[in-house]
């Protein structure tokens, strides 16, 4: 079985959980960050299942892992992905439907692993300065809300939560 892992990241927090999930696993495997790729242009032939990595972006995954997202067919997917906000309760649950809901239906979602990352310094007054004139804003509001928990993420345990994800994602591909 091949491995393919796909991820995009703007600070580093979803590049921890990709090579977490990169180490996790056994078999051939590629990792790939995708804003080195050029034209976003992969060659998917050879691979039995894609870990596609996201950050969180205004509610949605980023523009690069978009592309891929909205590119990619007929494989098996895993997705994973970190966000500032918390990801317990509605807002974290919806984002993990919309990114689910833009990818093509002859693609087969294996599941999604979600965690927490730090919200980069310096975006904190500058959010501050948002909400004041656009209180509705659930995604500044969402951050500002977890800022100072979201410091200390991914931590040891998310990212050991992310191996065992990953792991249950070969079996699942594997089985499927
Ligand atoms: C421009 C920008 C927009 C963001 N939008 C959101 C958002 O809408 N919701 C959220 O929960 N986090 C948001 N975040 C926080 C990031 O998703 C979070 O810090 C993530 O872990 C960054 O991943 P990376 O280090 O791999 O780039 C945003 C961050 C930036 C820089």
């Amino acid at each position: 079985m091949k491995s393919l892992i796909l991820y995009s990241s703007l600070t580093g927090n979803t590049k921890k959980i990709a090579y977490s999930i990169y180490d996790a696993i056994q078999g051939e495997k590629d990792i790939k960050n995708i804003s080195e790729l050029v034209d976003y242009s992969i060659n998917y032939e050879n691979y039995d299942i894609v870990f596609l990595g996201y950050w969180v972006d205004k509610g949605i995954c980023d523009k690069n892992s978009k592309q891929v997202v909205e590119n990619i067919h007929n494989k098996k997917i895993a997705l994973f992905g970190t966000m500032g906000a918390s990801t317990k309760g509605s807002y974290g649950d919806s984002i993990i439907e919309k990114i689910e809901s833009i990818i093509s239906k002859d693609n087969e979602i294996l599941g999604s692993f979600i965690c927490q990352g730090k919200i980069a310094e310096g975006l904190k007054a500058k959010y501050e300065e948002i909400s004041k004139l656009y209180p509705e804003n659930e995604h500044i509001r969402e951050q500002l809300n977890n800022y100072e928990e979201s410091q200390n993420h991914p931590n040891k345990q998310e990212i050991c939560e992310a191996s065992i994800f990953a792991k249950d994602m070969m079996i699942k591909a594997s089985t499927m």
